[in-house]
């Protein structure tokens, strides 16, 4: 990780702080000096502030039950940041591994490890998000064939990935995908002249929506494992 997320890491200054001591020299990596707050450094590196060895706290990983109208980044920004409602430190340190639209509802993941978010976003690793999709009009089963053969969204060079497409009831549907692009669910009904009216995260990977809404909790350690088999 960057060194002034190290710094953070391993002590109780803030991002600004950890800057100031790095580029006034007060941070040393295996014996040298280093000023430059972007230097990758490692657990295993020997990393003292002012001659006092520092060792990094654990990444942490959340579940949350995302509300209607919550946004998913660290600011409010015309609606209130779900981080509002996370009653722990240093939650500007925070990300979503997948963010969801304002008017989604469902299951966040919460991290401050940017490698596992990696593995959760990145559509090569096949990890399957599942939605619960209301829509504008009645589905037919001609639909889950173009889903399943890749769908071609406005703007987009490539096809969509496959996606599996299962009617639940007239107006409401799940699918599965393997890829997060910007507003993808949505954009993947326009593809079929279909308006989503209501969408909410059910799973992803392996984890299921287990807290009620607006709650959080920690995964458990087998949770936090389970993205890296998931290629
Ligand atoms: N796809 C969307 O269109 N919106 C979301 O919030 C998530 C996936």
């Amino acid at each position: 990780m960057r060194l002034d997320k190290f710094v953070c890491k391993s002590t109780e200054y803030t991002k600004a702080e950890a800057l100031r001591l790095i580029h006034a020299g007060h941070v040393i990596v295996n014996g040298d000096v280093i000023v430059d707050e972007a230097r990758q450094v490692h657990e295993n590196n020997t990393i003292t502030l002012n001659g006092e060895s520092l060792k990094a706290r654990g990444f942490r990983y959340l579940l949350m039950h995302k509300r209607l109208g919550t946004i998913c980044s660290n600011v409010d920004e015309g609606y209130p940041s779900l981080f509002n409602t996370l009653e722990i430190d240093k939650v500007s340190e925070l990300h979503i591994a997948g963010r969801l639209d304002v008017d989604t509802t469902g299951l966040v993941l919460i991290t401050d490890d940017g490698r596992w978010t990696f593995d959760i976003i990145r559509p090569m690793t096949n990890c399957q998000k599942v939605y619960r999709v209301g829509l504008s009009k009645d589905l037919s089963d001609d639909l889950i064939e173009p889903f399943k053969n890749g769908l071609q969204l406005h703007g987009e060079s490539q096809l969509a990935r496959p996606a599996e497409l299962q009617i639940l009831s007239p107006r409401e549907a799940r699918l599965t995908v393997t890829e997060g692009k910007f507003h993808q669910i949505k954009r993947m009904f326009v593809a079929v002249g279909y308006r989503v009216v209501s969408l909410h995260r059910e799973q992803i990977g392996e984890i299921a929506l287990d807290v009620p809404l607006g709650e959080w909790r920690h995964l458990t350690r087998d949770e936090v494992k389970s993205f890296a088999t998931v290629i």
